[in-house]
């Protein structure tokens, strides 16, 4: 009788798992660093919105408001520069052109509009929102990686936090 032919088994190599990972690991890294810049791109387009209405405003409450936006763009200045900065940080390179901002942003411009006050507020608390969720699903991404990087997860809850803050003043000029 034919005896069974022992099953072949391909060659077990620990580095081919190892190159697997490394591979993995490179293919996160690049995503994160894409998401980043998607990031910086939304930034850099509200802070122009936002520069854009402090400009713009008019009615009753022009001063105030007037100058609630320019804290506003200030802030955001600050928010850009902090995420570019962090793409240096973690070894790669911000985009830094208004093109490129264009062609990576997902917020809605309204070029030759100026919407009323009201409108132009609850423009920049959806934009703010928006941001927010994109941040949550980079940490989403983050932690479900390879990749270990308490630095950018850090300062990526803290961005967060300054979202809430900023979309919490919006929302109380939209309040009656
Ligand atoms: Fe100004």
């Amino acid at each position: 009788m034919e005896q069974n032919s022992p099953v072949k088994h391909e060659d077990f190599n620990i580095s081919d798992l190892e190159n697997q990972e490394e591979f993995t690991k490179n293919v996160t890294y690049n995503t994160l660093v894409e998401n980043l810049n998607s990031l910086l791109a939304n930034e850099f387009t509200l802070f122009t919105k936002t520069l854009n209405f402090h400009w713009n405003i008019y009615g009753p409450s022009f001063h105030s408001v007037h100058k609630f936006l320019d804290n506003q763009y200030h802030d955001l200045l600050k928010i850009i520069d902090g995420v570019a900065e962090r793409i240096r940080e973690i070894g790669s390179h911000p985009i830094g052109t208004l093109e490129e901002i264009k062609d990576s942003t997902n917020l809605v411009e309204h070029p030759g509009l100026q919407p009323n006050p009201l409108n132009m507020i609850a423009d920049l608390m959806t934009d703010h929102e928006t941001i927010d969720l994109q941040i949550r699903e980079i940490l989403h991404d983050l932690d479900n990686s390879l990749i270990e990087d308490p630095g950018t997860y850090d300062f990526l809850t803290k961005l967060i936090k300054k979202h809430e803050e900023m979309t919490w003043m919006l929302k109380s000029h939209l309040e009656k």
